[in-house]
């Protein structure tokens, strides 16, 4: 089987068949096959796309280019949580613990990525000490003990995933629904959990900027975890505006302790509740959803949805005292209010804008290499339909450097609209799919 022809045949908008992915998976991965020939096949699939039968072997062949993940030491159903991220996206910090003190076992490959803030692994890195670089054994043995355990991404998981993702990245072609769907699920189908729950977010602030592209995604990776044999479910959530309040990675830490403490945004509350009952329900500890909500919510106020919180981090060399005490947390040298110029109801809150300017005060990598400030990032005080006044704060900043201060101050005003009507509320929750 020759690559050249592999290309031509997509590019005349033929359909592939399975050899010919699995062979231009397994010679990418390998290195036999060269970048510039897999750029053609990206950007040949990227103009006369692939159907649903291609589109789940691509993911199977990425799912099985490296290692899969055996969980079946940890007893029970294991279910994972995936986002396909978002600015003051910092669910998996607070639903994990509760999920966990509800009897789920939480099994949990994450990562870093690029991007406004840190991936979950760079926020947990704000307990000092904290460590992700666990080897299997002890991941295991930690979930089946303590009922939790978050390990970084390991390179052999979806290695085929991981070069092509890269390349899509330089060669203009991420933004495929079978390219994105195939890349996530394939990550999620070989991290070996027996169910997923996806929060695809939409708005602003998300990968998929309308609502009919999000509802597609999450179709098409509902398809593939259930083609795949995983009992699938997705909620395509708002994130047309932050999620909570917080921007930032420690500041994030501290918004989920606040929500495990009973007193998050409630925006954030309602969807660790929505995504938690979920969750509940797929791993068999719930058997619907009121519930399921029940569960979550007396993990909380009981505090053992804490405590599980200050278990884990104390499980992976963090320190402890930080869940009890937010205050030992990373903290900025300087917090200022960025007061509104004019009275008005907020009409609308441009998200990638305020995820800008997080990354203009380093809480962000530009490159693989930069070096996150998890101290720094912003507090809303204001959403969406909120009355403020002319010099009443609608943020907080926190940051170390004047310098980079002034960029983030300038960027900021420019996500804000204001009007004299009180606008809609946007939704939170637009869809579940895949519900039992
Ligand atoms: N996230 C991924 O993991 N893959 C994509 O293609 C897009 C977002």
């Amino acid at each position: 089987m020759r690559m050249y022809d592999i290309i031509m045949k997509k590019r005349n908008g033929g359909k592939l068949t399975s050899e010919e992915i699995q062979c231009f998976i397994e010679g990418y991965t390998s290195g036999e096959i060269p970048d510039y020939q897999v750029s053609a096949l990206m950007m040949a699939i990227y103009f006369r796309g692939m159907d649903e039968e291609e589109t789940l072997d691509l993911t199977m062949a990425m799912a099985h280019s490296g290692d899969l993940l055996d969980l079946s030491a940890i007893e029970g159903i294991k279910v994972d949580k995936h986002s396909t991220g978002g600015v003051g996206d910092k669910t998996s910090l607070a639903l994990a613990p509760m999920a966990a003190a509800c009897g789920l076992r939480i099994a949990k490959m994450s990562g870093r990525g690029l991007g406004h803030t840190g991936g979950t692994i760079d926020k947990l890195e704000s307990f000092a000490g904290f460590s992700t670089g666990i080897c299997r054994e002890h991941f295991i043995r930690q979930v089946n003990e303590i009922g939790i355990s978050i390990m970084g991404q390991t390179a052999d998981l979806a290695p085929a995933d991981k070069k092509l993702y890269a390349l899509r990245d330089v060669t203009a072609t991420v933004d495929n629904m079978s390219l994105i769907a195939s890349s996530i699920m394939s990550k999620k189908l070989a991290a070996g959990a027996d169910a997923i729950v996806l929060d695809v977010k939409t708005g602003s602030g998300a990968f998929m900027k309308t609502l009919q592209d999000s509802l597609a995604l999450a179709r098409e990776m509902v398809r593939i975890g259930n083609g795949a044999g995983r009992r699938t479910i997705a909620v395509v959530s708002d994130m047309d505006q932050p999620l909570g309040r917080a921007v930032g990675n420690a500041l994030e830490v501290k918004e989920a302790i606040d929500t495990l403490r009973g007193q998050g945004p409630a925006d954030f509350v309602e969807l660790c509740m929505t995504l938690g009952s979920q969750m509940l329900i797929a791993g068999g500890r719930a058997g619907e959803e009121g519930q399921a909500r029940e569960m979550l919510r007396e993990a909380v106020f009981s505090g053992a949805a804490l405590e599980k919180m200050a278990e884990f981090v104390q499980a992976q060399g963090g320190d402890p005292r930080a869940v009890r005490d937010t205050s030992l947390l990373p903290r900025a040298i300087h917090v200022e209010p960025l007061p509104a110029k004019t009275d008005g109801y907020i009409q609308s809150i441009q998200c990638d804008e305020i995820g800008i300017c997080s990354l203009l005060l380093g809480g962000g990598r530009e490159t693989k290499e930069s070096v996150i400030d998890l101290a720094v990032g912003l507090v809303l005080c204001a959403k969406v339909g909120d009355y403020v006044r002319a010099g009443e704060p609608l943020a907080y900043m926190h940051y170390n450097e004047p310098g980079r201060a002034a960029a983030a101050r300038e960027r900021f005003y420019q996500a804000y609209t204001f009007g004299q009507e009180k606008p809609p509320i946007p939704a939170l929750i637009h869809e579940i799919m895949g519900q039992a």
